[in-house]
């Protein structure tokens, strides 16, 4: 009738007292997560340890089984790391891997371990440590972009470079300021990533199924052993709650799209048109068919990572969405979700770190394009306010038929003669000449946070001090 794979007779030895038979093999394969969650391997013995200390200290289980559980334990994670464990699909998920094998190391003792607690709170406390050493991962990676960027920054405090609205030329701004733009960015995320952690760092460890336990079991030491701040202060929550994955993600998501942000300029300003930067041979890649190519692959992969991490975001939102309280096994799909997103978000800001150290800014095609298209317009309008007391909005009106006048000739604001200029309104003197270079217009932007050189060397020695302390 079908070649479907035939139930396996034998009941399943870590729950299977009332099954007459296992499950048939369809249901093993959707049932089983040890293919991903095998990842949370040094989590899961590390909290077993944890449990089964405090279950000596509080009298639960003997002294002596608790050494030989804690010690087995190390074997068991020894023959993890040395690659020579046998991970079996039938024991479902990594903590019955771990504890079957436990089983076969110490013997009788390994039963013992499982009092007071239930895989819910295992797979919440494991799930929670692989999360949080994340967070820690991403806020090291996060550092190393962000000291990139302000190497760049320092580097061209001072170099003027086209600002765009609408990738049209605006205003001249320095090349400092636009890399200071992300490092603001990047500083945000690091603050998400340090809020989620410190949020995060509460032990589930104890709340056992979903209603706590009738042992008399120690939460407070089992978190202080596991590095947390304190015991989650709700059974029901502790369980269910996945608010720690989705906060992890949601940074992510938003960090990813800054990334993307970032690689996109990267993209647009290393190419033949633009030639703004210039990619190291370590961060480009060739073309097998036009020899002049140079291509920033890293930049367009990290552009495109946002999809992916944005999609385990949504992903995981959904499945959390209509669940009722405690545990469902929905929530066993949370964990590829965050790894794939996770591995994806350390890769991108690997890459990003690497190639933004690398990068060449060329100064003197920024500070050529700086000046075209007519980037000082607000500044001549400002003279006029300022130097002949014009309305602004009469000053910009008086600009901008000095514009159709330049851009008729084809030369820039500051190649039209006075007398022309004197044409379009007769209070215009020499002295408008001085606003209509790029640098000064940039060095007259001495508003907090503006783009003036002073002002960008000043935020990148605040963040100096805010990053080395
Ligand atoms: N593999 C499971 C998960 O990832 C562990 C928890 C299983 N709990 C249960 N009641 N079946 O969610």
């Amino acid at each position: 009738m079908t070649d479907r794979p035939q139930a396996k007779d034998a009941a399943n030895s870590m729950w299977g007292g009332r099954f007459a038979t296992g499950p048939d093999a369809i249901m093993e394969a959707i049932n089983a997560s040890i293919g991903f969650d095998r990842r949370l391997y040094a989590q899961d013995i590390r909290g077993s340890r944890a449990h089964a200390a405090m279950l000596a200290a509080q009298g639960i289980i003997s002294d002596s089984d608790a050494r030989a559980i804690g010690e087995g334990l190390l074997t068991v994670l020894s023959e993890i790391e040395a690659g020579d464990f046998p991970f079996s699909t039938a024991l479902e998920d990594i903590h019955m891997n771990v504890e079957a094998r436990l089983k076969e190391i110490i013997g009788e003792p390994a039963g013992r371990l499982h009092t007071g607690r239930s895989r819910n709170d295992q797979v919440a406390t494991d799930f929670r440590l692989w999360v949080r050493d994340q967070c820690d991962a991403a806020i090291a990676s996060l550092h190393a972009v962000i000291a990139a960027a302000l190497g760049q920054a320092e580097a061209g405090a001072d170099w003027v470079m086209p600002g765009f609205t609408h990738l049209q030329t605006a205003q001249p701004v320095t090349w400092g300021h636009h890399m200071m733009a992300y490092v603001e960015m990047f500083g945000r995320d690091l603050t998400r990533f340090q809020d989620a952690r410190r949020r995060m760092n509460e032990s589930p460890l104890g709340a056992a199924a979903l209603a706590g336990t009738g042992y008399p079991i120690d939460r407070e030491a089992t978190a202080a052993a596991l590095d947390f701040d304190r015991p989650m202060a709700n059974s029901l929550d502790a369980v269910s709650d996945r608010d720690f994955a989705l906060e992890f993600l949601s940074a992510a998501s938003i960090c990813a799209v800054h990334l993307s942000r970032l690689s996109e300029e990267l993209v647009i300003w290393s190419s033949a048109q633009f030639r703004f930067v210039a990619m190291s041979d370590r961060w480009s890649t060739g073309s097998s068919i036009m020899p002049q190519k140079r291509n920033p692959d890293a930049a367009e992969l990290i552009r495109a990572k946002i999809g992916r991490i944005l999609g385990a975001t949504v992903a995981l939102f959904t499945v959390m969405k209509g669940l009722p309280l405690a545990y469902s096994k929905d929530m066993q799909e949370d964990k590829e979700q965050v790894f794939d997103a996770a591995d994806n978000l350390m890769l991108a800001l690997a890459a990003m770190a690497g190639m933004l150290s690398d990068l060449t800014a060329n100064r003197d095609r920024l500070e050529a394009a700086a000046s075209a298209g007519f980037s000082t317009a607000t500044d001549l309008a400002d003279w006029l306010v300022r130097e002949a007391g014009l309305p602004f909005r009469e000053a910009h009106h008086v600009t901008g038929s000095l514009v159709a006048m330049a851009e008729a000739r084809g030369c820039d604001l500051d190649q039209l003669p006075l007398s022309d200029m004197q044409s379009v309104h007769p209070a215009i003197s020499p002295s408008v000449y001085s606003v209509l270079g790029v640098h000064n217009s940039v060095a007259s932007r001495q508003s907090y946070g503006g783009t003036a050189p002073d002002q960008v060397r000043a935020q990148i020695t605040r963040w100096k001090t805010r990053l080395h302390g």
